[in-house]
């Protein structure tokens, strides 16, 4: 299996080739600077290439079962790539939490990468994945669900200079949530207090919840949406291009030791009857590349179903998420 990272010398791009080495994967990293490619620790195989150049991105793809795109915003830069996978017939997961720019995936790309045989999966980050599959769990104890709502935990969180940058693109338009058959644009106010298994309960606030695209996918409801415990919209007003350029790549190894995620499913059906479940954690960016390079692994083997596939659809989803249990991801159903 060989594994190819697009942005190896980003924040998460590091943490994400740092975890294929581990697992002895044989990596291409990629990115427009060879030198700083070179210099990432453990680098063998490194290629510089460039978004406005696409056959030699496809070039580069050639050979190999996956790539990881760790671009960001995703939304502005991350085209040429999923172009590029397809062309070279190569397996392409990312870690985007633009709601937007995994919608585009699944409509706009979904078709090409099935008549190229392979598999595109947005949003490998410690809730997309996970998210999506916790809810196809806690659906399957109720015969027909009404409501799905998925709540978003961040506690003592900090956030890298890429996320800044694509909460810049998740706020240039409104959440999208389920209703009734089709995607809406919500307003992004507050919702019902949550109730969080180990913080209690939470104020709430309408968020794009990027697994909502892939969840609706397999889970035939007739309202899915997503909140988080943080007020987006207040703390993007706070990001400006000067914050931006004065913050650092990343939190540093103390605050990633020190922030947790959680992402609750609860579900509803229409004689009231209720089920809910969640995935937990530590240091949301290891979590996420973690959960990439299991997603992306398992799909280079080249098993999963091809098009643009929801990660239940894909896996085993308890399988998956006991995979991640021993880097303390753990997840419970159960109300
Ligand atoms: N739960 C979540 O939703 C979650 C969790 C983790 C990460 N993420 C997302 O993952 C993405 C990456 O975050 P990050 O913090 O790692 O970002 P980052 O540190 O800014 O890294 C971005 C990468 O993209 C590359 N890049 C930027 N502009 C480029 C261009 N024009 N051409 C070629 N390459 C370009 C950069 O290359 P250079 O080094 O050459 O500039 C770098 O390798 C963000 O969208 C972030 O929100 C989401």
């Amino acid at each position: 299996m060989k594994a190819a990272i697009f942005g190896a010398t980003g924040f998460t791009g590091r943490l994400v080739a740092a975890e294929l080495f581990r697992r002895n994967v044989d990596t291409l990293l990629l990115g427009r600077d060879e030198k700083a490619l070179s210099a990432i620790e453990g680098a063998k195989d490194v290629r510089s290439v460039t978004l406005d150049d696409p056959s030699s991105l496809v070039d580069a793809l050639r050979g190999s079962d996956v790539v990881i795109s760790c671009v960001a915003p995703f939304t502005r830069l991350g085209e040429p790539i999923v172009g590029a996978a397809i062309a070279a017939a190569c397996n392409y997961v990312d870690t985007s939490g633009e709601q937007r720019w995994v919608r585009r995936i699944y409509d706009e790309f979904g078709t090409r990468a099935a008549a190229a045989g392979v598999t595109l999966m947005p949003s490998a980050t410690d809730d997309g994945v996970p998210g999506d599959l916790i809810a196809g769990l806690v659906v399957e104890s109720l015969a027909k669900v009404e409501t799905l709502r998925m709540h978003h935990g961040v506690f003592n969180g900090s956030i890298s200079r890429g996320t800044m940058l694509s909460f810049g693109q998740i706020a240039a338009s409104l959440p999208l949530a389920w209703q009734d058959g089709e995607w809406r644009e919500t307003d992004a106010g507050t919702r019902a207090p949550v109730d969080f298994p180990r913080d209690g309960e939470q104020p709430s606030w309408a968020i794009p919840g990027p697994e909502l695209i892939t969840i609706q996918r397999h889970v035939a409801a007739r309202t899915i949406e997503a909140t988080m415990n943080l007020d987006l919209v207040t703390n993007v007003s706070l990001i400006t291009d000067e914050v931006i350029a004065a913050a650092p790549a990343g939190p540093s190894d103390d605050e990633r030791r020190a922030s947790r995620f959680t992402i609750i499913a609860e579900a509803r059906a229409p004689d009231g009857t209720t089920a809910r479940g969640h995935v937990s954690g530590n240091d949301p960016y290891g979590s996420t590349a973690l959960v990439a390079v299991e997603a992306a692994v398992r799909l280079g083997a080249r098993g999963a179903p091809v098009g643009a596939v929801p990660p239940s659809l894909a896996f085993e989803p308890a399988d998956f998420l006991n995979s991640l249990k021993p880097f303390g991801i753990t997840w419970q159903v159960g109300n």
